[in-house]
């Protein structure tokens, strides 16, 4: 996703996270536990059934896409 919809775009995420190092831990642990207010007051529902290294390999991802055009 390039544009905003529900939440954020994958590629939004990746450009406001593209140099903090500590991104990719964060953001699977997030992935996980669900997320308010970083973007706004919607929520990202948790996905409790995820595992540790599925969520890391997500982050991960999302973190890799290129900046929105
Ligand atoms: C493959 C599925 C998904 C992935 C990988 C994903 C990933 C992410 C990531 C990495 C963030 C950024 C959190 C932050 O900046 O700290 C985010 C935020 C968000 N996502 Fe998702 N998301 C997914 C599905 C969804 C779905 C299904 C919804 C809505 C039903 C959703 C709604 C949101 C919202 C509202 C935010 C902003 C939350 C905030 O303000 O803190 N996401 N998502």
């Amino acid at each position: 996703m390039v544009r905003k919809q529900v939440g954020p775009g994958f590629a939004q995420i990746a450009a406001r996270y593209r140099n903090d190092p500590e991104a990719p831990a964060r953001l699977a642990d997030k992935l996980r536990d669900g997320s308010v207010g970083a973007w706004g007051r919607v929520i990202m529902p948790r996905q409790p059934h995820m595992s540790l290294d599925e969520s890391r390999r997500l982050a991960q991802w999302v973190l890799s896409q290129p900046s929105p055009p």
